[in-house]
């Protein structure tokens, strides 16, 4: 590939998905990208380049795709466990003491991928249905990946996915064989609906949430995104609310908006001075 080919499919990754490739990463071009030069019927990527160049003429559909082929998708169920013990043991009863008994919950998992968090918190809520009392509960899982929220939807994984993480008594209680694969059962998927939803877009139009999930997402930002996404974050987030961040992320130097709480890796709550002051407000 051309240098200045890397330069323009490099710049348009970052503009339009926050996703920044370095010139180690020109090899990922090469791994991701061939299915989608082949449903284009586009040469080569110094083709694609020209195509996606400003000007080029690109279809929207094949800018799109190649967002799409460039994210990392991996996930599992519970993973890293911490934050979903966090959640059921703090967010949770927190939540539910703080607020009246017809206030919805809304929970939003912000880099969902191919679903697995948003369930893992679906299944969550099912062992805790006592606790939450008939409260309702909103899950929303976004993602700008269209495939993986396809799979999301499906709620179909196979034999290796649900063996990563998934405790086994979930496995049997919570999915169902369907051929070589497990589907979830149907009250655990609907329990979460999944959009498809930019993190570099506004967020305001998603409405406020009481615990935001954005995990393993922010590590393939530069630091300026990083900030515009934990702000926007920030301005959805209940004067309450909790953010739960990836093991390899942080907002500390990012943002001001947010203070890690108290002993607690990953878990992060508005900063004093970004919680409104409502008593001001009147
Ligand atoms: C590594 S997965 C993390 C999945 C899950 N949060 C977890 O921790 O297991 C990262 C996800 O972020 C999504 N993503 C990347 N850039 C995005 C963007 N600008 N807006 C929304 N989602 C994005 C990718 O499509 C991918 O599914």
């Amino acid at each position: 590939m051309k240098p200045q080919s890397f330069e323009i499919l490099s710049a348009m990754l970052r503009s339009s998905s926050g996703l920044v490739l370095g010139p180690d990463k020109e090899y990922l071009l090469e791994t991701r990208l061939g299915p989608v030069l082949r449903r284009h019927e586009v040469w080569d990527l110094d083709a694609l380049a020209l195509k996606l160049a400003p000007g080029g003429g690109g279809a929207r559909a094949l800018a799109d795709d190649v967002v799409d082929a460039m994210t990392t998708n991996e996930s599992f169920f519970f993973r890293d466990d911490k934050p979903f013990a966090h959640f059921r043991g703090h967010a949770l009863p927190a939540m539910l003491a703080a607020r009246p008994a017809s206030a919805k919950l809304r929970i939003w998992s912000a880099a969902a991928s191919s679903g697995q968090e948003a369930y893992s918190l679906a299944m969550i809520l099912a062992e805790c249905r006592a606790q939450l009392g008939g409260r309702s509960v909103e899950i929303l899982g976004t993602d700008i990946s269209r495939e993986q929220l396809t799979r999301a939807r499906e709620g179909l994984y196979t034999q290796f996915e649900v063996q990563r993480g998934l405790p086994m008594q979930y496995l049997v209680k919570y999915f169902r064989k369907d051929g070589t694969q497990w589907r979830m059962n149907d009250a655990i998927r609907e329990m979460a609906s999944f959009r498809e939803w930019n993190l570099l877009a506004d967020p305001a139009p998603l409405g406020r949430f009481d615990i935001v999930f954005c995990r393993n997402v922010l590590i393939y930002f530069d630091q300026a995104t990083k900030t515009r996404v934990l702000d926007a974050i920030a301005r959805q987030l209940a004067p309450d609310g909790m953010l739960y961040l990836g093991g390899a992320e942080t907002v500390l130097g990012i943002t001001t908006r947010f203070a890690p709480m108290a002993g607690e890796r990953g878990v992060y709550c508005l900063a004093k001075a970004a919680v409104p002051n409502l008593a001001a407000v009147g």
